[in-house]
């Protein structure tokens, strides 16, 4: 008689529904993203400097640092969306999947597809809210099941529930913490690898920041996720790792974000993180 075969573990990822293989659960964890030796200048002014870190897949990875210290300008080298500064002179490498996202032959747009980004205040097209949703979807020319595609990316940004009897309002008309989860599902609907977002909840108030923060800690179980925050507290709670970059666009300290706030390294870092400076 033959053995039979090992049977594939299946589990369900708690809120998303995704059925996941033991494989893709080691895969989390694995290094998707690597910046190596990345310095950004805009004219004469340095923004980054010789910034090497390895992002993990499917976690949440922080950025936290005072204004002006390059988290924005590190976010945007990811997507090439400094392509679009005309002063910004990027040098160094940024591997997605061990692939130079500034290597010739990436299609910036392309890359734009696979890395989505939410930005600081949300930025809903002056559409409907089912149009927003299936915007990116409609510009790769996918075409068929869409009702059931948008209505996926509103779930897992946690908004159908809100929205699911008004999907031809008008996207304007949502509170700010809605258009958020919006920009969100907009984000989502064209299922990318990674979601970058720019201080996602800084414009919302307590409870719609709450709704952000169980949100991403849902979406990393399915999405790399890298958030920029200024909220101490709220990298402490929602992110795996955690970078810390400080004056100069330079990469002071990233670990795993319970040593970073427990037990960081540097001086510098414990005086930032303690409200000392900054
Ligand atoms: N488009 C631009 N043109 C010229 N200089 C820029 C541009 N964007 C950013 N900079 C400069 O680069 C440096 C880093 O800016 P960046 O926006 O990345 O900082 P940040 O850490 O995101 O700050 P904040 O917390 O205030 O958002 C700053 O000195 C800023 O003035
Ligand atoms: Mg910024």
């Amino acid at each position: 008689m033959s053995e039979p075969d090992t049977p594939k573990i299946e589990t369900t990822v708690q809120g998303t529904g995704t059925s996941e293989t033991a494989d893709s659960i080691a895969d989390r964890g694995r290094t998707v993203i690597e910046s190596r030796n990345l310095s950004v200048h805009y004219g004469d002014e340095q923004a980054l400097q010789d910034v090497s870190m390895k992002v993990p897949r499917r976690q949440v990875t922080a950025i936290i640092g005072p204004s002006g210290c390059g988290k924005s300008t590190f976010l945007r080298c990811i997507n090439r969306m400094n392509d679009l500064v005309d002063s910004a002179v990027v040098e160094g490498e940024l591997l997605l999947e061990g692939t130079n996202v500034y290597d010739d032959d990436i299609d910036p747009v392309a890359l734009r597809r696979q890395i989505g980004m939410v930005f600081q205040h949300p930025n809903p097209f002056p559409k409907s809210i089912y149009d927003n949703v299936a915007y990116g979807l409609r510009i790769q020319g996918i075409t068929d099941k869409m009702d059931e595609r948008v209505q996926t990316a509103l779930e897992r940004a946690a908004l159908w529930d809100e929205v699911k009897d008004q999907l031809q309002k008008s996207a304007l008309d949502l509170s700010g913490g809605q258009q958020q989860r919006l920009c969100i599902a907009r984000a989502i609907a064209v299922d990318p690898d990674v979601l970058l977002m720019d201080e996602p909840a800084s414009a919302l108030d307590p409870i719609a920041t709450s709704k952000i923060e169980d949100l991403i800690e849902e979406l990393a179980e399915e999405y790399t996720v890298i958030i920029v925050t200024h909220n101490m507290q709220q990298a402490a709670r929602i992110s795996d790792k955690t970078a810390v970059f400080l004056t100069g666009g330079n990469l002071v300290e990233f670990d795993d974000t319970e040593s970073i706030f427990e037990n960081p390294e540097s001086e510098r870092v414990e005086d930032y993180i303690t409200g000392k400076f900054g």
